[in-house]
């Protein structure tokens, strides 16, 4: 047997859309699991250029320059390649043919009623012209967790409904073969909930303009942390200030090691006497000492793109041959027909 096959630790999918750089939401819903966990799993990872195309047929192109993007910010976040596999989703097939057989398994009222999907449908506007792709796309990402039989799944709370969603295939994969064939899927979701945006909005995310890169310089911290939603009532510093939903203070507590300070920068923000311009001074020194050295990890490797596309062609060939295995199990479970060579 091949010693791959063997390997006895659980395994870990997790992919991201290549439409922009990866942000701090990104990093506390979903890579800082990743990095911890990479020791102790056997990790892969996707670049989803193909979910990616779903909402944007139309700027390939986009698609396509961020793939190197977001392969520098994996390496520069810690994501390990001696630890992890990074590979390039549209260059694995067997996902695509998993794809159209768990269609079949999945109803359209099903794919309508996934209330991410639902909630994406309406932020991009779609109204009655949805991509048959978009709307199928939690479809091809259960291709992707259970093409490498991933347990493990590290994402933001958003993404929850997509492993239900997986685990409802897996389920009726299995029943028809008879046979335990694809394990279900376990979303570990962040206790510290997810990262709001600057603005103070649920969610960070580059299409709304309220996110900060890891890749962001100096400069763009700063200007991120000055406009950052605070407490609207706080208007003197004499004043006592609300601390709950003040943006400042949740990314404290995501970021800053000393929670002991931060602690007691609350208790003073409450009293009144602390202005938002200190607290913002020390988030815009903490967000610069926690992203200075990504960002000269990810200037250095950015000198060498070579290295980093190697890196995506090693992993995506070791993923090539681990997802078709999958693919050839699932089709000789589901009964699909197999023409001799
Ligand atoms: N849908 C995920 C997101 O938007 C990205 C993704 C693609 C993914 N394939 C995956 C996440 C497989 C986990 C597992 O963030």
């Amino acid at each position: 047997m091949n010693p791959e096959t063997c390997d006895p630790r659980p395994v870990i999918v997790t992919g991201d859309r290549p439409t922009g750089p990866l942000h701090l939401g990104h990093y506390v819903g979903s890579l800082r699991n990743r990095v911890a966990l990479q020791a102790t799993h056997r990790q892969f990872v996707l670049v989803a250029d193909a979910q990616a195309l779903t909402d944007n047929a139309q700027d390939p192109d986009r698609i396509r320059r961020n793939i190197l993007e977001v392969a520098l910010d994996y390496l520069a976040v810690g994501i390990d390649p001696a630890l992890s596999t990074v590979c390039v989703q549209s260059a694995l097939p067997a996902l695509a043919e998993l794809t159209q057989l768990y269609l079949n398994l999945v109803t359209v009222a099903r794919l309508e009623r996934n209330p991410t999907v639902r909630q994406e449908i309406q932020a991009r506007g779609f109204g009655r012209d949805i991509p048959a792709g978009f709307l199928c796309y939690p479809v091809a990402q259960a291709a992707d967790i259970t093409a490498f039989r991933a347990t493990l799944v590290p994402v933001g709370e958003d993404q929850a409904p997509m492993i239900e969603q997986t685990n409802e295939i897996v389920r009726r994969v299995n029943r028809q073969a008879g046979r335990p064939l694809l394990p279900e899927a376990r979303a570990l979701i962040p206790e510290t909930g997810r990262l709001p945006g600057i603005d103070g909005r649920a969610k960070m995310s580059k299409s709304q303009g309220n996110a900060v890169a890891l890749s962001a310089p100096p400069e763009a911290i700063r200007e991120a942390v000055r406009r950052m939603y605070t407490d609207p009532g706080h208007l003197r510093v004499s004043d006592p200030g609300r601390v709950e939903g003040n943006v400042v203070f949740t990314y404290l507590d995501a970021f800053d090691p000393d929670g002991a300070a931060v602690a007691e920068l609350k208790a003073r923000y409450r009293r009144g006497g602390l202005g938002d311009t200190a607290v913002k001074a020390r988030l815009e020194a903490v967000l610069d000492a926690f992203l200075a050295p990504l960002r000269e990890r990810r200037a250095a490797l950015a000198q060498r793109p070579d290295e980093v596309l190697d890196l995506l062609r090693d992993g995506t060939k070791r993923a090539q041959r681990l997802t078709a295995d999958t693919l050839e199990a699932v089709r000789d479970g589901l009964g699909v027909f197999t023409l001799a060579a």
